[in-house]
C-alpha cells in the first residue's frame, strides 16, 4: 500500500473504532489532533507519515476507549501489520502512543520529534475553547459538579486548597489545563499553545466573576 492509501485506511479503521464514543475520544478529536499534528510535523521537519498514522491511533488505547491498553495494543499492532508498515514503523509509532498520555507523575518523557508533535497536538486540544467544552463534557459524564468553591479556592490563578478525591470541570483548569503551555515539547506548539491558553485564562476569570 503506498502511504496516502495507507492513512486512508486507517481515517477509516480509526471511525469505525471509535463510533459510538461518549468520552471526549471522539472522532473529531482526532480528526483536529491529526490535522494540527500534520501541519506542526511539516514546520519542524518531523516525518509526516509516522506523525499522521500515531496521532490517528493515539486514543486506541486508552482504557475509556478499549477493555485493556494490552487489548488496545494488541488491535493496533495487528492494524499495522495489515497496512504494510515497515517493522521500524510499528516500533516508532506503538512507543509514541503508549509514551505520551498524561496520566499524572508517572508518564514517562517522550523523546522523538515525532512524538513531541503527536504529544503537542493532544496537548492543543485539552485547552483553548474546544479544551473548555471537553472538559465540561468529560466533567458531566462523570457526575462531576462544574464548580465548587469548596473544593477549589482560587488565589490569583494558583489553587490555593484543593482536596483529594473530588473534582469539578474548573477544578480540572489547575489540575491540568493551565499547566499544558509550559509542557509543550516544539516551539510550534508552544506558539500555537499561546492563544489558547489565554483565552483558558479570561474564561476562569469570567467565569468566577459571574459566579461571585
Ligand atoms: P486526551 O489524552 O485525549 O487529552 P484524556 O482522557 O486525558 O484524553 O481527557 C479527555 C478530555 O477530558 C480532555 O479534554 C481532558 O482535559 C478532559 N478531562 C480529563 N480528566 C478530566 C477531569 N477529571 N475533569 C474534567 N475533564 C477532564
Ligand atoms: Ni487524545
Amino acid at each position: 500500500m503506498n502511504e496516502l492509501i495507507m492513512i486512508q485506511e486507517t481515517e477509516k479503521w480509526v471511525k469505525t473504532q471509535l463510533e459510538n464514543e461518549g468520552t471526549g475520544h471522539d472522532w473529531h478529536h482526532i480528526r483536529r489532533v491529526t490535522k494540527q499534528a500534520k501541519e506542526m510535523a511539516k514546520v519542524e521537519g518531523a516525518d509526516e507519515v509516522i506523525v499522521t498514522l500515531a496521532a490517528l491511533l493515539h486514543d486506541l488505547i486508552d482504557d475509556k476507549v478499549v477493555e485493556s491498553e494490552e487489548e488496545g495494543l494488541k488491535q493496533v499492532t495487528q492494524w499495522l501489520t495489515s497496512i504494510g508498515t515497515t517493522a521500524a514503523q510499528r516500533q516508532h509509532i506503538i512507543t509514541i502512543i503508549t509514551t505520551m498520555s498524561f496520566k499524572g507523575g508517572t508518564n514517562k518523557p517522550v523523546t522523538t520529534l515525532e512524538a513531541q508533535v503527536v504529544q503537542d497536538a493532544d496537548r492543543l486540544d485539552a485547552i483553548g475553547a474546544i479544551g473548555i467544552a471537553r472538559t465540561f463534557i468529560y466533567a458531566g459524564s462523570k457526575g462531576d459538579p462544574m464548580y465548587d468553591p469548596n473544593l477549589a479556592i482560587r488565589d490569583s490563578l494558583t489553587l490555593k486548597e484543593y482536596r483529594n478525591g473530588r473534582s469539578s470541570a474548573i477544578g480540572h483548569f489547575y489540575e491540568k489545563l493551565l499547566k499544558l503551555k509550559d509542557l509543550m515539547n516544539t516551539k510550534e506548539g508552544k506558539k500555537r499553545a499561546e492563544l489558547r491558553h489565554q483565552f483558558l485564562e479570561e474564561y476562569l476569570q469570567q467565569f468566577l466573576q459571574e459566579w461571585n
